[in-house]
């Protein structure tokens, strides 16, 4: 006799859930969201407190590993870093081989891929420290292979690490330093870069997140499912958004247009322009992240005493859209990326580094999500279903007779 309990998924009703807006696709320990009362929680701390207080590494340690690390771990996890963050000699000949206007999202996915040929050997993932250690190799070698692909991309020779700097001062180092010119960072623009890292290390189910879930039920290892993720974070409803926001608001200032005429585009859906950077599946009200964004904007550009024309305008386009019934009626807020490009500007990266700066934030969250999959000992393979829409049945021609 057939035992139907043993046939989960196999027999009865499909549920059709456009874009999976009400499916759950597993249960996650690693990050809370409260979407109508704008509320996000990293293993339970609250997100306001992590962008205050904590440095990305430490935001990182309490994702991966569920805990805030005391002393000797923060010490133990940054030597793992250090120790990590050079790239083999031989990845260095990858970045010869791609074309100069390569994308640097294109650079990142493929080298992330590579890493794995290279760096560690499977097995090291399976015992504690070798997950560590797996870990700390993935987190350091994005940021540098994320600097090494500007400085090839703009034809100067990679910038080293260095074993004496915090991890996103070593990753201005990296990308900045130029030949007979040193880089000094300021305590503003490192601060900045690590509390925009620490809102991006993690959402939980978002497309990039989902996608590392998916490759990972499959039993991939950590880089390829990671290296997965970086291609589902470029699309531009998704990480791509932030770089979509300051080519919307230069359109603007370029067109001249009024804030007010941009919204009545948008409004106008034959146009098929979007308001970059407002609107969320999960949040139906502001998206703390931007909350945080928008006023470290604001103090950034004051203290560095810069002027970006392109906050004022982002500023009036957010004020323009929230008087108006059309994005109120649909409950459409800022999200993440509607302030963080103006931030990216000021720190002086260049625009199209802007989704690889988030999938350095995201990556750490990627790990965890990784790690979960991988350690639920009931862990099926991810398999949606379908409903199928094509013909019924077709009878084979022959070549002359179709
Ligand atoms: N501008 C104009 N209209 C919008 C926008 C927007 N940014 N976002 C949603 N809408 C409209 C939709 O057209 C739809 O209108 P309708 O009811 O008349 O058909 C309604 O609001 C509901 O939107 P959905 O498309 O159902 O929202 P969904 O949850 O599928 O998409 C998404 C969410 C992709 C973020 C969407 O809001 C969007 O495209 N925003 C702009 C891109 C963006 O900023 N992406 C970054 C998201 S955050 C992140 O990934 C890091």
């Amino acid at each position: 006799a057939i035992d139907i309990s043993r046939l989960r998924g196999a027999t009865g009703l499909i549920t059709l859930d456009d874009g999976y807006a009400n499916t759950g696709s597993c249960r996650s320990a690693i990050t809370f969201i409260d979407g109508e009362r704008g509320i996000l929680r990293y293993r339970g701390v609250p997100i306001e407190d992590l962008a205050a207080r904590s440095s990305f590494i430490e935001t990182a340690e309490l994702l991966i590993f569920g805990q805030l690390p005391d002393d000797e771990e923060r010490a133990e996890f940054r030597s793992l870093l250090t120790e990590n963050s050079w790239l083999h000699r031989d990845m260095r000949k990858h970045f010869d081989a791609f074309p100069k206007n390569a994308h640097p999202m294109s650079i990142l996915s493929a080298m992330i891929s590579a890493l794995q040929s290279h760096d560690l050997p499977e097995h090291h993932f399976t015992d504690a420290m070798g997950f560590r250690e797996a870990a700390a190799n993935l987190i350091a070698k994005t940021r540098t292979i994320a600097a090494a692909s500007y400085k090839s991309h703009i034809g100067q020779p990679i910038v080293y690490p260095r074993y004496d700097l915090p991890y996103a001062e070593n990753f201005l180092h990296m990308m900045f330093t130029q030949p007979y010119r040193d880089y000094e960072t300021t305590p503003e623009v490192a601060h900045a870069l690590n509390m925009f890292l620490v809102l991006h290390a993690d959402h939980e189910q978002n497309c990039s997140t989902s996608t590392v879930r998916m490759v990972a039920s499959g039993g991939a290892n950590m880089y390829a499912s990671v290296s997965a993720g970086v291609n589902a974070l470029w699309g531009p409803l998704h990480g791509g958004a932030n770089m979509a926001v300051i080519e919307m608001l230069e359109q603007i200032r370029d067109g001249s247009l009024s804030a007010q005429q941009y919204i009545d585009r948008v409004k106008d859906k034959k146009s098929g322009a979007k308001l970059m950077g407002f609107g969320h599946r999960v949040y139906r009200n502001f998206d703390p992240r931007a909350t945080i964004l928008k006023s470290a904007a604001d103090s950034m550009l004051d203290s560095m005493h810069i002027t970006d024309p392109l906050l004022d305008i982002a500023r009036e386009v957010e004020q323009a859209a929230l008087a108006d019934d059309y994005f109120a009626s649909r409950r459409l807020y800022p999200n993440v990326d509607f302030y963080s490009g103006i931030i990216l500007r000021a720190i002086g990266i260049p625009m199209d580094m802007f989704t690889v700066m988030f999938a350095i934030g995201r990556t750490p969250g990627w790990i965890a999500q990784w790690k979960e999959v991988t350690d639920n000992p009931g862990q099926r393979i991810y398999r949606p279903r379908q409903v199928y829409v094509g013909e019924p049945q077709r009878e084979w021609k022959a070549r002359e007779d179709r």
